[in-house]
């Protein structure tokens, strides 16, 4: 059976009762609208621990002004049909104003992997919108573990920077990125892509995958500069495709170092993500 808990201390007496009887917690922190690529984190969340907890908030405060908050799709009742079907122990679906009641006044602002120049660039206060309510999140359900995807890179170091930092003891597990059959990343904007979009789309992961071997031969700059022409030619707007250090993300120029390769950029009115290891 899957819990529905919307208060701070449904969830907080849930877990007491499991931890009572020596059950362990894996938290899955998402928006909702879910697809495959939510499913696989509570597949590993399964494989964590005995209880699985999905928290379904849409975050008002990591959206920017020109980001439509109310337009974020909230398919409450498909979710929920997910959910039951992958046996997930409990829902977590706080209201805006249980989340932050009327007189909130902290945000965790972190430095370091939050602040170099990749999506910080573009959404300036998207990671303390983030960092503050994935540290909520973590102090309310207070897991073993919470599962993350790594489709979102960037966040996945900044959480797991934070984590550390504020010493909240939770295991932060790192999950490889879902793909469709042609390589692109499962992500819930994909169904704002027109049919001629969805199909320049999968070259991203194709374009990485080809600068990533042309790395082994020629010097970044090289790889990455034929990289970016390749997108824009496709169509793609791009806010950035850059080498990185993997743990870091400060810029590399030395590939043989663990490095991650991430891209942002927009086909039409559609933002999309994706990286890949190097
Ligand atoms: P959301 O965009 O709903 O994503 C929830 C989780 O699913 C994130 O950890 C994200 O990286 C992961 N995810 C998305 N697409 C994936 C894919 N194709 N493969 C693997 N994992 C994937 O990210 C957020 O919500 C929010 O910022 C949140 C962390 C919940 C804080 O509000």
């Amino acid at each position: 059976m899957t819990l529905i808990l919307s208060t701070i201390a449904e969830l907080r007496a849930q877990n007491a009762q499991w931890r009572s009887r020596g059950e362990t917690l894996a938290l899955v922190p998402t928006m909702g609208a879910l697809h495959q690529g939510h499913l696989e984190l509570v597949r590993q969340a399964k494989a964590e621990a005995t209880r699985v907890i999905v928290s379904i908030f849409v975050n008002p405060t990591q959206f920017s002004a020109h980001e439509d908050l109310s337009k974020y799709p909230r398919p409450f009742e498909a979710d929920l049909g997910h959910l039951r079907a992958t046996e997930v122990d409990a829902v977590f679906t706080p209201s805006v104003v249980e989340m932050y009641g009327a007189s909130f006044c902290t945000t965790i602002q972190v430095e370091g992997p939050a602040k170099v120049g990749l999506e910080d660039r573009f959404r300036p206060d998207h990671f303390a919108g983030v960092a503050t309510v994935v540290a909520k999140l973590l102090l309310q359900s207070k897991p073993d573990c919470a599962v993350f995807g790594e489709k979102d890179y960037q966040q996945l170091a900044v959480i797991r920077q934070m984590v550390k930092d504020l010493d909240i003891g939770a295991d932060i597990v790192g999950v490889p990125t879902l793909r469709e059959t042609d390589g692109l990343a499962m992500s819930s904007r994909n169904i704002y892509l027109s049919a001629q979009e969805r199909q320049i789309a999968p070259e991203i992961y194709q374009t990485l995958l080809s600068c990533s071997q042309n790395l082994q031969e020629k010097s970044p700059n090289h790889a990455l500069a034929k990289a970016r022409t390749h997108l824009e030619t496709a169509g793609f707007k791009l806010d950035y495709l850059e080498l990185r250090d993997a743990s870091t993300l400060r810029q590399v120029s030395d590939p043989s170092q663990p490095a991650r390769l991430l891209f942002a950029g927009r086909l039409g009115t559609t933002r999309l993500i994706d990286n890949i290891k190097v």
